[in-house]
């Protein structure tokens, strides 16, 4: 503990003497932090408006920063591959070319600049000198990029007394963030603004809604990274919004089968909203239900058309708009409906069952709802790779009680639950099961699989 506590205002006093290097007409510097997370259970429920079981890391994003008097922002990293970024806030903020990883720094100032209005202000921001320093390798699935937008975000709101409350802004900054691209739910900011030390979150949406649950003590987690990188801002990204567009569809699927032969009204936008309804009982035996109104698994636009009873213009306009202003253009295959809702649907109730299973200790009960995430995150929602897979696999074979991709999939890192006594042999295992394949020098494989601590939010740290 102390010694983490050492490397952290290392990292602090590396951060703020770069910081003086680099900006030396600075009168003063403050320092904050916004860590990453990984998710233990619930993945892609967010956007669906049902819970996910997070809890943030020690890794995470450092930001050494003092105002300016004027709207410039200047943002250097510590990290020679991000080129220094340099722009003028204004009411609109254009984004750079896709890809481009300043686009996450202008996310959290294009929401904020946003939000001014509500508090009846039509000013702008002030701007801002900044130094970025991070140690969550991007495209890891440990959330990097949310980590970025909140940390910048946090200092807006400090340095503008904004005085925006974390959950709002939790709020705000998740539908921000679609700023970059990417048409992501609320788990990464909430979960980077509100972690706390030795706790694992539960997170409900819509309204957004915290509960703590302490970390069991005689386990950790283990982080393994694929090596594979999944990109928001890249493929990945496409990828993710396919499966965004999918619930949404298979949502409005849902209310017009219910509307049709109930002859009801009834409002169900997202998939978390069957069950807040009075036809929450079609979750109970939920293979019965999709196949009652799905008659197969993929749907063309005509089909869905014909379903709906919409013209495919309307659709399009309905459910293929995404924030970022562009459309997005479904495979000729058709959208993979009924197999997306069977894992999301069951997705939320693991997690339901996980949150009893860590309060009481349940662990090797637990483990196993991993394993069946997994599963149905590779089978039904197609979000892992071979690489993962083969994590997973050979992670149950070296001790770990359950194993799973974490994030949104397409690559990165997979969490391991395993006893804290195990966890050496656990490393070992995976080193020569998995990493000796793709390294073949002796070095240490520290960067890649490493223990996680639930940590705290996001803070002011000097
Ligand atoms: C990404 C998104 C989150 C969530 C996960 C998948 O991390 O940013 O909102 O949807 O994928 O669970």
């Amino acid at each position: 503990m102390n010694g983490a506590r050492e490397m952290l205002s290392e990292r602090y006093a590396n951060i703020a003497s770069n910081f003086r290097k680099l900006f030396p007409e600075a009168e003063y510097f403050s320092i904050y932090r916004a860590p990453g997370r990984v998710n233990l259970i619930g993945e892609h429920t967010d956007y669906n408006g049902l819970p996910v079981l997070p809890m943030a890391i020690r890794q995470g994003i450092t930001i050494c920063i003092s105002p300016r008097d004027d709207n410039k922002v200047v943002i250097k990293n510590t990290d020679p591959s991000f080129e220094d970024i340099e722009f003028e806030i204004d009411f609109q903020i254009p984004p750079y070319p896709k890809g481009n990883w300043g686009n996450y720094c202008k996310a959290a100032f294009q929401t904020l600049q946003d939000y001014l209005p509500q508090k009846k202000e039509k000013k702008l921001l002030c701007g801002m000198n900044a130094l970025i320093d991070g140690n969550i390798p991007a495209g890891s699935g440990l959330s990097s990029s949310s980590a970025l937008v909140v940390a910048t975000a946090v200092v807006i709101n400090d340095f503008n007394k904004l005085n925006i409350d974390k959950l709002f802004l939790a709020e705000l900054l998740a539908v921000g963030e679609r700023y970059v691209g990417a048409e992501g739910g609320g788990m990464d900011q909430a979960t980077s603004l509100s972690g706390k030390s030795g706790m694992v979150l539960k997170i409900d949406f819509f309204p957004l809604r915290i509960e703590y649950i302490p970390f069991p003590e005689n386990y950790v987690i283990v982080v393994c990274n694929s090596l594979v990188e999944a990109k928001k801002s890249a493929s990945a990204s496409l990828a993710y919004n396919q499966r965004v567009v999918e619930c949404r569809l298979g949502a409005a699927m849902i209310r017009k089968f219910i509307e049709d032969k109930y002859k009801t009204r009834c409002d169900i936008d997202l998939l978390g909203d069957l069950k807040k309804s009075r036809f929450s009982y079609l979750l109970k035996n939920i293979d019965n239900t999709l196949d009652r109104i799905f008659p197969k698994n993929d749907f063309t636009l005509t089909e869905l058309s014909l379903f709906l009873k919409m013209d495919e213009e309307a659709i399009r306009e309905r459910y293929f708009k995404l924030k970022s202003g562009s459309h997005f253009e479904p495979p000729s295959s058709g959208l993979k409906i009924k197999s997306r809702l069977r894992h999301v649907f069951t997705e939320a109730e693991r997690v339901e069952r996980s949150k009893e299973c860590i309060e009481n200790q349940k662990m090797d009960e637990f483990g196993q709802l991993m394993y069946q995430s997994h599963k149905s995150c590779a089978e039904d929602y197609e979000v892992s790779c071979p690489e993962l897979d083969r994590l997973v696999e050979i992670a149950g074979g070296n001790g770990a009680i359950g194993s799973r991709l974490t994030g949104a999939g397409f690559g990165g890192c997979t969490v391991n639950m395993v006893h804290r006594q195990k966890v050496d042999k656990f490393k070992k295992g995976m080193i020569h099961g998995y990493y000796k394949n793709y390294f073949k020098k002796e070095q240490s494989f520290s960067d890649y699989i490493f223990v996680c601590q639930p940590s705290n939010g996001a803070q002011k740290v000097m």
